[in-house]
């Protein structure tokens, strides 16, 4: 093992770390990342629904789903759901969440730069900033299976990432539950500028009833610029680009379009399926 690899480990057994995906641990993520409305988000669904839809709307597909309390939101209005994400881990507990809370939701294991659906669905959603799959060859190729899986006038509804590049990002935050609290903090720092690479670190500091661990996952993510993301759109041509807007996790606002505001940290984009 290399000396830099050696002392890496060495610092991490010190430290209690365990250096691996943290979308392998559902419960702590859930907790971390529970400060959601999923109420709210699906109210506002429901109004960009009513607003731009072409079609009826009978069954939503979440991408990258975790463990959708948003697809457990919408199962319990009475629609169809159907959640899709590459990591077994987090659907197996979605399944068992659904499960507990008598509610039909289904799940297909797939990489969302290649999937298709058996039944199509009327409106496709994906939150947190999960589109991040690391060439504009793979943005084009997941847009070929949304548009496979969406139905003709369907709404695709893209939580999107940051899109200031110019500053680096350090954030932290604590949830707990049930005795679990878990510390998050997510590091952005830009990597190569030519090749549009930044580094993204998710720390998870967990204290479980009493049982310490730390998960730290550190990715180096390509860097999507906003007029690059509508050429894609374009170079696609399955979708039309009907705006991008200022938000903030849970609502998002219609009235202001990203070209007047000036802080573009939360945003979303909104397809329809031509
Ligand atoms: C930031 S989490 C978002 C989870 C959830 N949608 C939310 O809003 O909290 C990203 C999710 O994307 C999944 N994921 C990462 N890469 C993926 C890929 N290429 N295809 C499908 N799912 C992927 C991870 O397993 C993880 O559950």
């Amino acid at each position: 093992m290399a000396l830099a690899a050696c002392m890496e480990s060495l610092f991490n057994k010190r430290n209690n770390i365990v250096d691996m995906n943290i979308y392998k641990q559902p419960v702590y993520y859930e907790i971390a990342f529970g400060f959601i409305d999923p109420k709210e988000q699906v109210d506002n669904f429901e109004n960009l629904i009513k607003k731009f839809s072409e079609i009826k709307v009978n069954r939503f597909l979440d991408i990258a789903c975790g463990p959708s309390l948003q697809l457990r939101e919408i199962a319990r209005r009475g629609y169809e759901a159907i959640g899709l994400d590459s990591s077994p881990q987090m659907l197996k507990y979605l399944e068992k969440k659904a499960k507990e809370e008598g509610l039909k939701i289904e799940t297909i294991r797939a990489d969302m730069t290649d999937f298709r659906l058996k039944k199509k669905v009327d409106f496709a959603f994906i939150m947190m900033g999960s589109l991040d799959v690391g060439s504009d060859e793979k943005i084009l190729s997941h847009l070929d299976s949304v548009a496979a899986s969406l139905n003709k006038g369907g709404l695709y509804f893209i939580q999107n990432k940051l899109l200031d590049w110019t500053k680096a990002e350090k954030e932290s935050w604590t949830m707990e539950r049930n005795g679990i609290t878990v510390k998050t903090t997510f590091e952005f720092r830009f990597k190569d500028i030519l090749d549009q690479i930044y580094t993204e670190k998710i720390t998870l500091e967990v204290d479980d009833n009493g049982k310490r661990r730390n998960f730290v996952q550190k990715e180096d993510l390509k860097f999507v610029f906003p007029q690059e993301f509508k050429t894609l759109i374009k170079l696609n041509g399955k979708f039309e680009f009907l705006g991008w807007w200022k938000g903030n996790c849970n609502t998002w606002h219609l009235d202001q379009p990203l070209e007047k505001v000036k802080n573009l940290d939360d945003n979303m984009v909104l397809l329809k399926r031509k």
